[in-house]
């Protein structure tokens, strides 16, 4: 899954659009502006516009503007343990704002809540209220337990809510690319990982609300959307007629909603991606040939430690499998774990060697960090020093970006599709989109605007971008 640490500009200006008229927002919003910050992965900022919907439908209306917010809510991860520190360091900040404010409410939201739940409020004096990442239906109520003077907490854990019914406000839009929730929790017990105890068991989203979500957004003008899980291959559930849908068949059905709407989808598990997936992605044009397949280690002895269930050989036969269902031109990125509890230096050298077999187009690469609660800090011990983690992580990411560097070069003097998604960091007069392999491509602008596809010949390339011009 993507960890997204840092905000977005657009996230900083906030561009996050009320329901109702500013007339109707200068007269009822007395005491009830939102402003949300998220950090972590794209669940996590999927669900801030699900709590942004729930807040609306209640009243209350999102500001970009955190010193006219009457509560601040932070939706928060705790995957590493800096996510938690940044965190803190937010906290502080805001406690600035609550000296010369004291009837600011500040609150926070997600996987930091639910890990550390009373404790927060105890710690962190002024934190007034603590939701976990199931109980936002139940924030207008916390909301009013804490205008009523009282601090107030959520932290339990569902087995069915998925949120399925609220269609989410979309924040900091391109109005473009939208992220669509299909499951939430993770029933997979990786040693090292968090996540099923801050976000529950396994369940699916159902199918009708997806295709819905997904057409609605497709009317709206938007032409990509993300289907987001924690492990999407798992995907499973059953309609009222008892037929069974799993991944590969609610794929195709977000493939049929346009052939113009295009689908990617994140996070992939190596043990439970099948055949039947790749060969759903090569039958539609608008499922982007992209994967992203997080390997975790290159170690055999290393993954069985982190229960990961399954084994070097077993990850090359599945990218074996993706190359040649859905062949070269496919992207293939991973996340890596360097400095695990117990690595060796000939583990981390099965880990480059993994690289080096794969050859990934781009990765996301972590140093371990012994969470709290976990089956790794229950029974292992985080024994690696911490300038061996580093000069380990170094190690693959140098690798990392020379093949990234070359997989990018694959695609100079090529032409490709790209999808508009708006104007160049750097420049106004360029454009930036993406191909279907999900590499970002610059290119100075023509007519085309937000939302076409059009052709750009590539002329050349960094490690991270393409760069070329209209056909
Ligand atoms: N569900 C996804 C991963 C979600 S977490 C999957 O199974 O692949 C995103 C990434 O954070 C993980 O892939 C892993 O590389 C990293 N990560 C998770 N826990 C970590 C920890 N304790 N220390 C360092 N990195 C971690
Ligand atoms: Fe964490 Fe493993 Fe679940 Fe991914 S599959 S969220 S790494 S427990
Ligand atoms: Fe995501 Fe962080 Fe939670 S990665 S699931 S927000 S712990």
């Amino acid at each position: 899954m993507q960890d997204l640490k840092v905000l977005t500009k657009e996230e900083k200006e906030g561009l996050d659009v009320p329901r109702i008229s500013e007339d109707q927002v200068a007269e009822n919003s007395f005491g009830k502006k939102v402003y949300i910050e998220s950090y972590g992965c794209q669940m996590n900022f999927a669900d801030s516009e699900v709590v942004t919907a729930i807040l609306q439908e209640n009243g209350y209306v999102t500001t970009s503007n955190v010193k006219e917010a009457h509560t601040i809510l932070l939706n928060t991860c705790a995957i590493r343990e800096n996510a938690e520190h940044k965190i803190r360091h937010r906290l502080q900040v805001f406690t600035h704002l609550k000296a010369k404010n004291p009837a600011l409410t500040v609150g926070i939201l997600g996987c930091m809540a639910e890990r550390l739940k009373t404790k927060l409020i105890d710690e962190e004096k002024i934190v007034d209220l603590v939701a976990g990442p199931d109980a936002y239906r139940d924030l207008p109520a916390l909301l009013d337990e804490v205008s009523d003077g009282q601090k107030a907490i959520n932290v339990f854990l569902s087995r069915e809510e998925t949120y399925g019914n609220i269609e989410p406000v979309r924040l900091n839009s391109n109005g473009v690319t939208a992220m669509v929730s299909i499951m939430r929790g993770c029933d997979n017990m990786c040693t090292f990982c968090v996540v099923p105890y801050t976000r529950g068991r396994e369940r699916s989203r159902d199918l009708p609300s997806i295709i819905a979500e997904c057409e609605k957004l497709f009317q709206q003008g938007y032409r990509e959307v993300t289907l987001l899980g924690q492990n999407v291959d798992s995907y499973k559930w059953t309609s009222e007629e008892g037929q069974l849908v799993n991944f590969a068949h609610l794929l195709e059905a977000v493939a049929l909603v346009s052939p113009l709407l295009r689908v990617r989808f994140s996070t992939s598990h190596p043990k439970d991606i099948t055949d039947e997936v790749l060969y759903t992605m090569k039958k539609y044009d608008n499922i982007c040939k992209n994967i992203h397949l997080p390997a975790q280690s290159g170690s055999n002895r290393i993954l069985e430690l982190m229960k990961r269930s399954y084994t070097r050989e077993w990850y090359l036969d599945r990218i074996k499998s993706i190359r040649n269902i859905l062949g070269e031109e496919c992207g293939v990125s991973q996340d890596m774990i360097a400095g695990f509890c117990t690595e060796t230096e000939e583990d981390h050298q099965d880990t480059l060697s993994l690289l080096a077999e794969v050859e990934y187009d781009f990765g996301y690469m972590f140093a371990y960090s012994e969470r709290p609660g976990t089956p790794a800090e229950k029974k292992l011990t985080d024994d690696v020093p911490e300038e061996v983690k580093m000069r380990r992580l170094q190690e693959i990411i140098d690798l990392q970006r020379i093949h990234s560097a070359k997989r990018n070069e694959m695609w100079v003097g090529r032409k490709v599709q790209v999808l508009v998604e708006g104007d160049s960091k750097k420049s106004k007069l360029h454009h930036f989109g993406k191909i279907d392999s999900n590499k970002v491509v610059v290119f100075p602008k023509g007519n085309e605007v937000k939302g076409d596809y059009v052709f750009v010949n590539v002329t050349h390339c960094t490690s991270g971008t393409l760069l070329g011009e209209l056909c």
